[in-house]
């Protein structure tokens, strides 16, 4: 303010000045507080929405995968029990077909994910790839020859958002899978989920605002270990044969250890990088 502003009968006037500044100010705050507001209220409807849409697709595969009968049936419990060695060896030999291994283990993981929330988001269309998979001759079979895998959050999986737990990166899905995403679907492999990470993925915890908390299998007032948390308690518990995290400072290793899984770390400069 400069001096002749203020008249030197002052009193009146500089309070009207006061009262105008102080005027500015709480417009101004309340101008900031409706911004972050409106953007809370936006990030909170995405967040709702896409649970949403969660929900009704676990409730399509569920109706899909029961038709009347039971979720876990035997052959369905039989194909998760095999170690994956003898499930690799079974769907080369056509014993169990891709979509048998697929709806095996979408049965599994929704039984799991209803314990740990370890799952984030299944693939609805993950039985297109299976039967597309069952309708090729023996001798294309590739080595993962519909091989049920599940993918951590943040690797791109075509079509889906790599979320690493924050609200602003919901509906930005990736336009394609990361290479080594891409190079186990190459070689037969079924991507059917994606899994859970805490929030920046800078944590051995596992949570986030979006998709809620990933519990340990041991113990629910205990973190599973992170960043790759849904993806070790996912395995852990039986609901995923062979799941891709990721791992720079014990990622994979960590909640390994913690949920009693293997974790394994490749040599650096192994994989490609690109998608991740
Ligand atoms: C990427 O993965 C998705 C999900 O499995 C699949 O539908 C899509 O065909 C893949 N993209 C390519 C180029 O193979």
């Amino acid at each position: 303010m400069s001096a002749h502003w203020l008249p030197s009968a002052g009193d009146v006037d500089g309070r009207a000045v006061g009262v105008a500044c102080g005027t500015v100010s709480a417009v101004a705050l309340l101008w900031w507080l409706r911004k972050g507001h409106s953007v809370k209220s936006e990030y909170y409807g995405r967040v709702r929405r896409r649970l949403d849409l969660e929900r009704h697709r676990r409730q399509l595969l569920t109706q899909q995968l029961t038709a009347g009968g039971q979720l876990m049936t035997v052959r369905r419990q039989l194909i998760v029990e095999l170690p994956l060695a003898q499930l690799i060896e079974q769907l080369q030999s056509g014993k169990i077909t891709a979509t048998e291994a697929l709806r095996a283990y979408q049965a599994k993981a929704l039984e799991v994910t209803q314990l740990y929330n370890c799952v984030t988001e299944f693939v609805l269309n993950a039985d297109e790839r299976a039967a597309a998979l069952d309708a090729l001759p023996e001798s294309k079979r590739g080595p993962l020859h519909g091989v049920p895998i599940s993918v951590k959050d943040s690797i791109d999986l075509e079509g889906f958002d790599s979320t690493l737990g924050l609200a602003k990166y919901l509906d930005r899905p990736a336009a394609s899978n990361a290479t080594l995403v891409q190079t186990l679907i190459d070689l037969g492999a079924v991507p059917f989920c994606k899994t859970n990470v805490p929030q920046t993925m800078l944590s051995f915890g596992c949570s986030n605002p979006v998709w809620g908390v990933t519990t340990n299998i041991r113990d629910p007032a205990r973190v599973p270990g992170g960043s790759s948390g849904g993806e070790a308690v996912l395995v852990a518990a039986g609901g995923s044969p062979l799941g891709l995290g990721s791992d720079i400072g014990g990622s994979a290793r960590v909640p390994a250890l913690f949920s009693g899984c293997c974790g394994f770390k490749p040599t650096c400069g192994r994989v490609r990088y690109r998608g991740l």
